[in-house]
């Protein structure tokens, strides 16, 4: 089966919602006629509702940056799925290096969230990576390896077609500094037989796995011809039309 590439924009904390709105417009327009490729854009939560409204009737879907596993309830700060799908969105980022580095979030809260996600029926990004301190000791597949495993426990067969993966090296976010196409695709290759171990083989041939880490117009061409890389999770380069255009029309 062939993997549909997934170019997805992740806003990060950014833009108000009068500017989100704009750039969602100029993506919607841009990505009018792609049938060979799916785009999402995650917006700030305050802008998901605006921006999915921006985009309707173009082929751009809205996703959430994070995700929470109740649907309601005393959890201050969240966002349910609920939420999420009320808002428009229909994917959700869980487990970005940011959740994880800045706020916290360790893999049982990030499994907590996929299966959360999973059972409303959004897609769920699922972001892994290894600083550059674990990729200098040798532990680069030793840490993806758990971050993959943990990050799914429990997620059954018959959902994991609904998954997307991630692959962020934190090193290479926000730093300019992006993991060579050899250095990506040997990971999402061992990403893809982890992936093999847990399901079947052929399962794991049909998921998408994203490379993330200062993705850019000048590199996406080359990362997106490695045999194993199904797409890419964009930080600074999708906050501007022109650039994230550009990524969208890879050739
Ligand atoms: P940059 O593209 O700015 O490196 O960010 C990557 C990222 O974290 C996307 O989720």
């Amino acid at each position: 089966m062939k993997r549909i590439p997934l170019i997805a924009g992740n806003w990060k904390m950014h833009l108000t919602i009068g500017e989100a709105v704009t750039l969602a417009q100029e993506i919607a327009k841009s990505s009018q006629g792609l049938e060979d490729r799916e785009v999402m854009i995650a917006p700030a939560a305050t802008a998901i509702a605006a921006v999915a409204e921006a985009v309707e009737g173009s082929p751009v879907l809205v996703g959430g940056q994070n995700v929470a596993w109740e649907q309601q309830g005393a959890y201050t700060g969240e966002i349910s799925p609920l939420m999420l799908k009320d808002a428009g969105a229909t994917m959700a980022i869980v487990g970005h290096s940011e959740r994880r580095h800045i706020f916290g979030e360790d893999n049982t809260m990030v499994n907590q969230r996929m299966i959360g996600a999973l059972a409303s029926g959004l897609t769920p990004v699922l972001c892994v990576g290894e600083t550059l301190d674990e990729r200098e000791e040798g532990l680069t597949m030793k840490v993806l390896e758990v971050q993959v495993c943990e990050g799914l426990e429990g997620i059954k067969s018959d959902q994991i077609g609904q998954v997307v993966v991630a692959y962020e090296p934190v090193w290479a976010i926000g730093t300019g500094k992006t993991a060579s196409k050899e250095q990506a695709q040997e990971v999402h290759r061992f990403i893809r037989d982890v992936l093999g171990d847990l399901y079947e083989k052929k399962l794991a041939e049909q998921i998408r796995i994203l490379y993330g880490g200062s993705v850019k117009p000048d590199n996406v061409d080359d990362l997106m011809a490695m045999p194993d890389i199904d797409g890419a999770l964009v930080g600074g380069a999708a906050l501007q039309a022109a650039s994230f255009e550009r990524i969208i029309h890879f050739s």
